[in-house]
Formats: structure tokens, sequence, C-alpha cells
């Protein structure tokens, strides 16, 4: 030990001795271990560079370019998915300043293609554990998973789109997020679906249509 000690001692009267004390000025040159850390040959975006014709570092797109991302448009104005916007957050600033508050309604308008799309991801992507129904007796109930949302709980048909919107981007609870399988697009579509969903269950059978109420009663 006594000589790891007088070894440790030595090593740093060599290393002050060298390289100085920390922040000691000097007109050398610094050290330089990794000298690619501090000089990468590469175009920084937006300046100026004689390598290529047009002396632009930022190149335009190649021609049939697939963009990553497509706005969704809401109303007439393009939102893209990296925008802290409602759409893309089902969250809207409220009062007091500084809070937050879920979005009331589906931002989107309601049509039959946007309730189809809805089924559609409801059928991949919900229904394994809440069910074709939503009543969260899916396929994953005889795997052990005992506690899943009864989507026609009142809680839950009482929550502001934009809640659910949050339960099926970041996961509640025992529930995972979706926002890496399911677009915004398609969580508002999901969303349409599951309130289609809840307004069966509420809904009597006076509220079906007069011809097809001798059907349902049969
Ligand atoms: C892997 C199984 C699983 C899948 C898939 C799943 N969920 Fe869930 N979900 C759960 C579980 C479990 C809960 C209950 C969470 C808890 O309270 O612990 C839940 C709860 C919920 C709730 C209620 C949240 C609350 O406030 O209590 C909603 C709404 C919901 N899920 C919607 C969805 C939608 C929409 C989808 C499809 C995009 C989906 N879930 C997909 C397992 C799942």
């Amino acid at each position: 030990m006594r000589y790891f000690l007088a070894a440790f001692v030595l090593l740093c009267l060599a290393v002050v001795s060298i390289a100085g004390f920390r922040g000691s000025l000097s007109r050398r040159p610094p050290l330089e271990l990794f000298s690619d850390m501090d000089r990468q040959p590469k175009l920084r975006p937006q300046s100026a560079n004689e390598f290529f014709a047009d002396r632009f570092s930022s190149r335009p797109h190649p021609a049939n370019t697939v963009p990553r991302a497509e706005p969704l448009l809401v109303g007439a104005q393009p939102v893209y998915p990296f925008e802290d916007h409602p759409v893309n957050t089902g969250m809207v600033a409220g009062t007091p300043p500084g809070a937050t508050n879920f979005v009331e309604l589906n931002p989107l308008p309601l049509t039959a293609e946007l309730l189809a799309r809805g089924q559609h991801i409801f059928s991949i992507h919900c229904l394994p554990c809440h069910g074709a129904a939503g009543d969260g007796k899916g396929v994953t109930t005889k795997y052990g998973m005992t506690v899943i949302g009864n989507l026609h709980d009142p809680r839950i048909v009482r929550q502001p789109d934009g809640e659910i919107f949050h339960v099926i981007t970041h996961g509640r609870n025992l529930m995972q997020g979706y926002a890496a399988a399911i677009e915004p697009r398609d969580r508002w579509a999901v969303i349409a679906y599951v309130r289609a969903l809840q307004l069966s269950h509420l809904a009597s059978a006076d509220e079906v249509p007069a011809d097809q109420q001798a059907a349902l009663r049969k």
C-alpha cells in the first residue's frame, strides 16, 4: 500500500508537470488526443462550401425522394407530426396560464371513412386486449392479463377525447403507449371508433330505426 501511495503521488506530480494545472495558460498548441473530434470532415448545413458546383453545403432532394412524414390537414392547415399542436398532443393550453387541458372533442371531421379506419386500427392494436366490444375481455385475458380497462366504464366514457389520445400515445398504468405504432391521424380514428362502440352500449332499443327494431327484438 505504501508503494502504491508513493507511486500515485509521483504519477500525479508527473501529470501536473507535463500537462500543467487545469486552466493554466500556455502559448503552445493544446494536446489533441482525438483530433477527429475537433476537426470533422463534414459540411455544416446552410453554409457555403466550394466542394459542389453551386457552392451550397445543403443538397437539394434527389428526384423521387419519399418524405418521412406527411402533414395532417386540420381544416386547411397542414400540421407535421413533430409540431407541438393539439392534434399531435391531445392537449390545449388551459387556465391558469401554464396549465394544459385535454382536447375535448376529436379535431378531425367525423366521416364514415375515419370510422372505418378507426375500426381497422382498433382491430389490430386494441382488440387483442380490450376485445371486439371494447369491454376488456380480449384474448389476452386467457394469457394472464387480468386488469384490462373496460372502455364502457362510465369513468372512461366521460373522459375527453384528448385524454384517450393521451392514453393511446403514452399508455396508462398497466397499458403501454402506442405512439410508435399508431400515427396521430389513426389515433383520432380509433377514438372516433371507440366513441361509436360506447354509443352502441349506451343506446336503448328504442333508438334503433323503427324498421329494424323487429329484427333486434327477435
Ligand atoms: C396489451 C394489452 C392492451 C392493448 C393492446 C391496449 N390496451 Fe388499453 N388498456 C390495457 C390495460 C391493461 C388497461 C388498464 C390499465 C390500468 O388501469 O392499469 C387499459 C386501459 C385503457 C384505457 C383506460 C385508461 C384509464 O383512464 O383507465 C383506455 C381508454 C384504453 N386502454 C384504450 C386503448 C386503445 C384505444 C387501444 C388501442 C390503440 C388499447 N387501449 C390497446 C391494455 C391494453
